[in-house]
């Protein structure tokens, strides 16, 4: 060790990172700091592969210096060493064209070993050999990654796109409390009790959606603010329990200035990549996009859309289709290219899966050696929906016959998990607009918000409110790539009156909109500007620009779908002192 006490003292500073050399620099003496990748000892000669956080170089000790050689003998992976040395071309059948500084080498006259390091659980290494659990419970090894590192940075230039974007167009940076009161955005809250007064409890943002509406009253006409958002839900692989948005609210402004905002801080962020994104971004009623495509988060990479087929079962002699019809139902369907040889196990699997998101099941129709069936069809029968379907030989058509709340979501499931392979891998953008205002909650047997409750509904609209809600459409919009929502949001609703009356819709009493919203519904009537935003879903935008499959990958210290921290160890338990100080007692 006594290198490592040595280097006290020394100057012996990086000059240039490792995975930044090129033959331009042949001839320099350069001082590089890094990890060892590996190791490769010829006996008179060693090769180091040293890395950092822009690559990795080759650096080569040979007997003209045999001290050190012998220190580089004991060199093993993830020690740390700072080298001196000059860059040199590598000869012809040197080159390593795998690697970015391949055409290059250094060669060592100074060494220093800056730490050793215990044998790590897993190589450093892409694709990596270790299960993501390990991955997360040594989560700084894991970020040692090349992968890693490279999706990392993408999210500090991500992050520094939206800002310079948004603040050349005036928009302000403000933050916004943590320890905030609960904001409707369909989650739970995460509490944090008071010590000071106890039995009352703070609770962590799911977003800044009242204080951003509140700075709008305040006059900050354009806000931003890439913020940490809470929400105590079930996760997936796009959701954690915190999260990061680009949260924008502005004044005087409609949906159509929103829109072109978007598109054009879009284009900025994807051009990280070198992605130029086409431009206007496409747009869908939610309408349209439940029709088309069974979803309101569509992945148009996959041309694919369903038909609608209830026109053509009208005439059809099937006892099911009949009743299904006579009850409001619908017929849609959705081809399968080259999909006729699924089996009759598989096909079992997929009218069971339909049974699972709730429909009665699912019927396949194919065409080898004539029409085949689940449903007993007339040829002719079979014909019409086969060629409304514009299927070809080889090719399945997926049938749902049911409520079309039903139909369309089950046969979007399947459009989505069995044409995957449509998508390519370029990005595919829409807006989704004109959500409907509320939904039935059947678990709260209640209308609910579909976003939140300060979204203003389309003014020709308003009438229904009260006599059919459930048709009532919403001035609120998603944006969406590659089948992920990246971004919802809405104009607001500044009429006090309007507010109070959507609070009514929504089955809160005056006295719980006293407690819930009292202070923000007593700020709207101090002159509330017309005014409207949007959040975006900033790990999400950093995985597709990452083009990787979760946002875990592209959050340093995320947590896993059960809410943990495998690095940290939270959640935790606390002392009873604390718990006192917080007035808390848990229950047995
Ligand atoms: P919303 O709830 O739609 O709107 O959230 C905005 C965007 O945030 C992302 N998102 C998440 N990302 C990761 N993990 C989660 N748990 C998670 N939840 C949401 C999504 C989503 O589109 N206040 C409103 C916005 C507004 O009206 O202006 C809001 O939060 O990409």
């Amino acid at each position: 060790m006594e290198d490592k006490q040595s280097i006290r003292g020394l100057n012996f500073s990086r000059t240039i990172y490792c995975g930044l050399l090129r033959p331009e620099h042949e001839g320099q003496d350069v001082t590089l700091c890094g990890w060892v990748q590996r190791l490769r000892d010829m006996g008179n000669l060693i090769f180091v592969d040293l890395r950092d956080r822009e690559g990795i170089t080759q650096i080569v000790f040979s007997p003209e210096r045999p001290d050190l050689l012998e220190a580089a003998k004991k060199l093993r992976p993830e020690f740390v060493v700072s080298v001196k040395g000059l860059v040199r071309k590598r000869g012809p059948r040197a080159v390593n064209k795998e690697m970015d500084t391949g055409e290059v080498e250094i060669e060592a006259k100074e060494m220093r070993l800056l730490n050793v390091s215990k044998v790590p659980p897993f190589q450093v290494a892409d694709p990596v050999q270790a299960s993501e659990d390990l991955r997360m419970k040594y989560r700084y090894i894991d970020l040692r990654r090349p992968s890693k590192q490279r999706a990392i940075k993408l999210r500090h230039e991500a992050a520094l796109r939206t800002r310079n974007y948004l603040s050349g167009r005036g928009f302000l940076e403000i933050e916004t409390p943590f320890l905030a009161k609960s904001t409707p955005e369909g989650a739970r809250d995460y509490l944090v009790p008071s010590r000071i007064h106890k039995g009352r409890f703070y609770a962590l943002p799911q977003s800044p959606q009242t204080f951003k509406q509140t700075l709008m009253i305040s006059g900050f006409d354009r806000y931003f603010q890439i913020v940490r958002c809470f929400r105590d839900e079930d996760l997936r692989s796009e959701r954690q329990p915190e999260f990061t948005q680009i949260d924008i609210e502005m004044s005087f402004a409609d949906r159509e200035d929103i829109f072109s905002l978007v598109d054009g801080m879009l284009a900025a962020i994807f051009d990280v990549i070198g992605e130029k994104i086409g431009l206007p971004i496409p747009r869908l009623t939610y309408r349209e996009s439940m029709e088309r495509y069974g979803t309101d988060k569509p992945d148009l990479r996959i041309k694919a859309e369903l038909t609608d087929l209830t026109a053509e079962a009208s005439g059809l002699q099937s006892e099911i289709i009949r009743k299904v019809l006579a009850s409001g139902g619908v017929l849609k369907g959705l081809r399968v290219p080259q999909a006729a040889g699924l089996s009759r196990s598989q096909l079992d699997k997929l009218g069971e899966k339909a049974q699972e998101l709730g429909a009665k099941g699912i019927i396949w129709l194919k065409k080898q050696n004539g029409f085949k069936s689940a449903l007993k069809l007339e040829e002719a029968e079979a014909r019409t929906i086969w060629e409304k379907s514009t299927a070809r030989d080889e090719d399945l058509v997926l049938l749902v016959a049911d409520r079309r709340e039903v139909a369309l979501p089950v046969l979007g499931f399947f459009r989505k998990e069995l044409l995957q392979s449509q998508a390519g891998k370029d990005f595919a953008f829409t807006w989704v607009t004109d959500f409907p205002l509320f939904e039935w909650s059947a678990e709260e047997k209640k209308i609910v918000s579909v976003h939140h409750p300060f979204t203003s509904p389309l003014a020709e609209d308003i009438p229904l409110l009260e006599s059919e809600p459930l048709r009532v459409r919403a001035r609120a919009y998603d944006v969406v790539c590659n089948g992920y929502e990246i971004g919802g949001g809405s104009i607001r609703i500044h009429d006090f009156e309007l507010q109070r009356r959507i609070f009514g819709l929504l089955g809160l009493s005056e006295k719980e909109t006293e407690e819930k919203f009292g202070y923000f519904l007593e700020a709207l009537g101090y002159g509330t500007p017309p005014h409207g935003g949007i959040a975006m879903g900033f790990d999400r935008i950093v995985m597709l620009l990452a083009r990787e499959e979760s946002i875990r990958e592209v959050i340093a210290f995320p947590k896993t779908t059960s809410a943990l921290c495998l690095l940290t160890g939270s959640p935790s338990q606390v002392s009873e002192k604390q718990l006192d100080e917080l007035g808390l007692k848990l229950k047995k």
